[in-house]
């Protein structure tokens, strides 16, 4: 049998000797899911579920460093725990948590910031991106990195899939284990980014990513009439409906075929290439076609993650086993840098 190869890494194929890797993500607690959320992250996430060791978890202690309304905070960590757990992550398959619920992660970040050189900080894209949108440069804000190298090194992640816009944060943990490595011996594990390149491509009802600090999302738990508004919103030209349409231009047929396979995606194409297509027609027939798509998540939701004292038994089952994997880290990390005096 020909050799098979998994992130690079060849396997042999006699299905006893593939290994599991640790693939790890954190997921900003933004609220109700939107369904660029869907198809460019949760779904594949809940994808490596299945095939390797998925650790998941909603990053709250980042969101405070732009977020301070606490009411805000505590309900949009919950709900997106339900919802997430409604697509289809399996807590039995997977390890999901609330970054809070393991604060070992701060510990982590302390004996991390010794090694993480100010000029690295300052570098960071996502901190002068920020910084130069108004926001006051705060110690939390600068530091975000150094948490996020935590989240990664502190549960021994070997792979980490992140969009574009997260390739400098993963660059930077590996930079800031190799120095920890180097200064107090081996520790940590040094993870592997796995760049998505399509990740957060998906564009929203006026034509820009989807993004809840856009308002241009179509929301996955909504109301219909709230899905009907969204999906009617979405940005057409003004193409008389007798003249042909571009496709790859056009935000409704990038938004429709998310939900199509190969053969549905080829039909509209020629609907679109073809003269006679009315763009309100189509968005009538996404409204359906979003709706029926969810349907099974929408009663999951209901019928299961709807009660909110479940999903935090549930996040607590997660938290445990999170807990322990990271005081295997944890307590070498403090012994290699000499925190062990009582020893
Ligand atoms: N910074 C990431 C984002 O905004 C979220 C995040 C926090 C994360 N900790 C992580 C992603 C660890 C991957 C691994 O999307």
């Amino acid at each position: 049998m020909a050799p098979l190869s998994l992130y690079g890494i060849p396997f042999c194929g006699k299905g006893i000797c593939m290994k599991r890797k640790r693939v790890l993500s954190g997921i900003q607690p933004s609220g109700s899911l939107h369904i660029g959320n869907y198809f460019g992250m949760m779904k594949r996430m809940i994808k490596y579920q299945e095939s390797d060791d998925l650790f998941t978890f909603l990053v709250n202690y980042h969101a405070l460093t732009t977020v301070s309304d606490g009411e805000f905070l505590r309900q949009n960590t919950i709900e997106a725990a339900a919802d997430y757990l409604a697509l289809g992550l399996d807590p039995e398959k997977a390890v999901f948590w609330v970054q809070s619920d393991v604060p070992e992660v701060l510990e982590a970040t302390w004996l991390l910031s010794n090694v993480t050189n100010m000029g690295l900080l300052e570098r960071a894209h996502s901190y002068k991106d920020k910084v130069s949108k108004g926001m006051t440069p705060h110690h939390g804000l600068l530091s975000y990195p150094v948490l996020m190298a935590a989240d990664i090194l502190l549960f021994g992640g070997e792979v980490v899939p992140v969009g574009k816009d997260q390739k400098q944060h993963l660059e930077m943990t590996r930079d800031i284990a190799l120095r920890f490595n180097a200064t107090y011996g081996e520790t940590f594990i040094i993870p592997e980014a796995h760049i998505e390149d399509d990740i957060g491509l998906i564009p929203g009802i006026d034509g820009q990513k989807m993004s809840k600090s856009y308002d241009n999302t179509i929301e996955i738990f909504c109301e219909k009439a709230e899905l009907t508004t969204q999906i009617m919103s979405i940005i057409t030209d003004n193409t008389p409906s007798d003249a042909p349409k571009d496709p790859e231009t056009s935000t409704l047929y990038h938004i429709y075929v998310l939900f199509l396979d190969d053969a549905g995606r080829k039909e509209l194409t020629q609907r679109f290439v073809n003269p006679g297509l009315k763009y309100s027609d189509v968005k009538r027939e996404l409204i359906d076609i979003v709706w029926e798509y969810f349907e099974p998540f929408r009663e999951k939701r209901a019928s299961r993650f709807s009660n909110k004292d479940g999903v935090v038994e549930i996040l607590k089952y997660g938290a445990d086993k999170a807990r322990a994997e990271a005081s295997v880290f944890l307590a070498r990390a403090k012994k290699n840098v000499g925190l062990n005096y009582d020893e």
